[in-house]
């Protein structure tokens, strides 16, 4: 038993620091993650399968539309045994069936070296509750199942030279998982968002308090932040407009069990757009009763998606999860992926809300294109929105010279970055029209 036991930590061990390795692209020299001389550095896999067989996972069997807070448990079920809280950190058990993105630790919003965060949004103020201001931060870290990794490994089985094929496609059972964290109830924001009172304290090295949109990695500080909801995302074809249900659940206090799970309350969930709809009769969408009044209803945040569909706290209004998702694209189009939150539809010109409403709410399949001429896409990427920030990134860090080497493929075609070598020197470095350098906002907004 004991030689058991050994050998398997062994081979954990051999595991870990082999994902932790390919995790580096080598010709890559500025990770936020992993070149920030901050330790441990939170060990997450990346070694993607490269196939997964089919099951039938028990929230297949549930109804989302009669019985969304069961088929959400029931999703809930397949994150549980794989994560703790350990030492003020998020932390897999190990051989976690669980797999992050490569190429998220580039620039102003990359992971944070402790658990792997990226920065999503810098909420505005009376954004997470009636009292909340603004100057808080939100980050996050996303995980895919082994189904939903087998893209991952389609896309990044050659790290520094990703592969995108045209239609991107997530294979049934896919579910991804997001943790987000924030600061809006600690330090000088202490007692301001009161569903967070009491919650267990992380760690991790993110933006001074106070920082919203960041200039300097190098200034960043180890500070606490709380858990404040876990997104889910699962590919279902019971889905039949969208083949996706999103969904997330919210850190609701007093504290109790493990500082982990215990404590996340079914918030919402949507498995469509309810296309054309300018009213607030949203079908398609589930608010849980029980908390909505502890999440919208103020002047300020009338409702946590537009007209009442599904998003969470730190969401855009003027959005839904399935919404933004749908805008998975390369190159990202015009529109983007969402109107700015800090500019909310005006609810008494019908002509601009019919005008949103028919943009952005349209339902979208896996493989289908968001806005298809506006420009061309080259590649469309089934909701993935984090796939294509993480090719973004790359560009980015190409068209820096952060990375060396011949210009990834997908830069040139999806037009960020038109020089054949990354190293951006002289008349080699062209950036081509239609390029969008999207990570100059916050992810989230
Ligand atoms: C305003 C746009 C926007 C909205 C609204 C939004 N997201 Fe996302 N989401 C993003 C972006 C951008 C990323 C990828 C970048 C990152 O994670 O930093 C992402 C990543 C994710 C991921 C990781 C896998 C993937 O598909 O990219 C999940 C899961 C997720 N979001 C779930 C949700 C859920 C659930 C909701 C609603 C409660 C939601 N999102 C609402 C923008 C949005």
């Amino acid at each position: 038993m004991r030689v058991t036991g050994i050998t398997s930590l062994i081979v954990a061990l051999a595991l870990l620091s082999s994902s932790e390795a390919d995790a580096r692209c080598k010709v890559f020299t500025q990770s936020t993650m992993y070149d920030a001389g901050i330790s441990p550095v939170g060990a997450w896999r990346t070694d993607y399968p490269s196939s997964s067989s089919p099951g039938t996972p028990a929230y297949s069997a549930i109804s989302f539309a009669t019985e969304p807070a069961r088929y959400m448990e029931a999703v809930l079920e397949t994150v549980r045994p794989h994560f703790r809280f350990r030492n003020a950190s998020l932390v897999g058990t190990g051989s976690e069936p669980w797999w992050m993105s490569e190429w998220m630790d580039y620039e102003k919003f990359g992971r944070e070296p402790l658990m792997g965060l990226t920065k999503e949004l810098a909420p505005r103020a009376r954004q997470l509750s009636p009292t909340s201001r603004s100057g808080s931060q939100v980050w996050a870290v996303n995980f895919y199942n082994e189904p939903g990794a087998v893209a991952l490994h389609q896309v990044f089985a050659e790290p520094c030279s990703p592969v995108v094929p045209e239609k991107l496609l997530f294979q049934e059972g896919t579910v991804a998982i997001k943790f987000l964290f924030t600061d809006a109830n600690l330090g000088r924001f202490a007692g301001q968002v009161d569903y967070l009172n009491g919650a267990p304290v992380y760690r991790a090295h993110i933006d001074r308090e106070g920082v919203g949109f960041p200039a300097d990695t190098s200034r960043r500080e180890t500070r606490d932040v709380n858990l404040l909801q876990l997104d889910i995302g699962v590919r279902d074809s019971n889905a039949i407009k969208t083949g996706w249900v999103f969904g997330t659940f919210v850190w609701m206090g007093p504290p109790k069990g493990d500082g982990l799970f215990d404590n996340f309350v079914p918030a919402v969930l949507l498995w469509g757009n309810d296309e054309g709809v300018v009213t607030d009769d949203i079908k398609e969408s589930w608010i849980n009763p029980a908390i909505k009044a502890k999440l919208s209803g103020w002047n300020e945040r009338p409702f946590l998606g537009f007209r009442g569909r599904a998003n969470g706290p730190a969401d855009n209004q003027n959005s839904s999860c399935l919404s933004c998702h749908a805008a998975a694209r390369l190159p990202l189009a015009a529109e983007g992926i969402a109107k700015s939150g800090s500019t909310p539809v005006d609810l008494s010109d019908a002509a601009a809300v019919a005008a949103h409403v028919d943009l952005w709410f349209k339902n979208i399949k896996p493989g289908e294109v968001f806005q298809p001429t506006s420009p061309p896409a080259v590649a469309t990427l089934d909701y993935s929105l984090q796939v294509r920030a993480a090719i973004e990134r790359m560009c980015q860090a190409c068209e820096d010279g952060a990375l060396d080497s011949i210009t990834p493929d997908i830069c040139v075609k999806a037009g960020y970055f038109a020089g054949s070598r990354c190293v951006p020197q002289g008349a080699d470095k062209v950036i081509a029209s239609q390029g969008r350098r999207q990570i100059q906002s916050l992810p989230r907004e």
